[in-house]
């Protein structure tokens, strides 16, 4: 499957949105609040996870998007950094198994050059051994970055397309498929945690019609009560993609 834009054609959409994508955000503030180190928001983020993939997966939502790393991430301080990156390798881990017990797809995107050897296998193995599940598509989007990704869509499409077919062969059909997020819809509704009302470089071009919702609770703290809050929010929105309502 691949994404039909929202731009071009008026997309089926129901009550219940057939993608999730959400912004992960809050975990040092709320270590902070509790007087912890920042560390110790990521590691209860975790668990915010787990109990999200969970629920999803009963839902009868296709896919699932979430932030874990942003393009701009690594500004912050080395220890940070590195400490985020043992916790991804010790999720992949512990949990693939259990992603492949509930017939979850796992997808990672992001720009993996950064990462060491030994994570970038892991991804590897995590992504083999769940590419055969149909029930829904888990994408964790790593060093990942809006604009990094329609930069490279760009490339791509420059090398594959002989210069004097270029402007009637690009189109958005064209240029989303190569997209990290090629396989998937765009997504029906998006979800900041933590208080900040930005999109932070996430899936610029497939937020285009995308449905914002922002709370106020910090990740770690996400909870079945906070997603069923922002799918009652879903559910009453009129959707319009550019029409008139009457
Ligand atoms: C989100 O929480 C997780 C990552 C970006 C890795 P933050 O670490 O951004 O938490 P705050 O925003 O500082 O509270
Ligand atoms: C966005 O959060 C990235 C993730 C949650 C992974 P940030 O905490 O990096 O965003 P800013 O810096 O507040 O915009
Ligand atoms: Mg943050």
């Amino acid at each position: 499957m691949h994404c039909v834009s929202s731009t071009v054609h008026v997309p089926d959409v129901g009550a219940v949105p057939r993608h999730i994508a959400i912004i992960m955000d809050g975990n040092g503030r709320w270590a902070t609040q509790r007087k912890l180190p920042r560390m110790a928001g990521h590691t209860k983020g975790v668990d915010a996870v787990r109990t999200t993939v969970e629920s999803y997966s009963n839902s009868g939502i296709g896919y699932l998007t979430l932030f874990a790393s942003s393009s701009e991430n690594w500004r912050r301080r080395r220890a940070e950094v590195s400490f985020l990156m043992r916790l991804f390798a010790s999720v992949l881990i512990r949990e693939t198994a259990r992603l492949d017990d509930y017939g979850i797809r796992l997808r990672i995107v992001g720009d993996l050059s950064m990462f060491g050897a030994g994570l970038r296998a892991l991804i590897q193995r995590a992504e083999a051994k769940t590419a055969h599940n149909s029930h829904m598509t888990l994408t964790i989007a790593a060093n990942s970055g809006g604009r990094g990704d329609i930069l490279r869509a760009i490339r791509r499409l420059l090398e594959q397309t002989a210069a004097d077919e270029r402007s009637a062969l690009i189109d958005d059909a064209s240029f989303a498929q190569h997209l990290a997020l090629a396989y998937a819809p765009e997504p029906d509704l998006f979800i900041r945690t933590g208080r900040e009302r930005r999109i932070s470089n996430f899936l610029l071009w497939q937020l285009a019609y995308t449905e914002l919702y922002f709370t106020d609770t910090f990740w770690p703290d996400f909870d079945d009560a906070t997603l069923e809050a922002a799918l009652a929010s879903y559910r009453t929105r009129e959707r319009r993609f550019g029409r008139a309502n009457a």
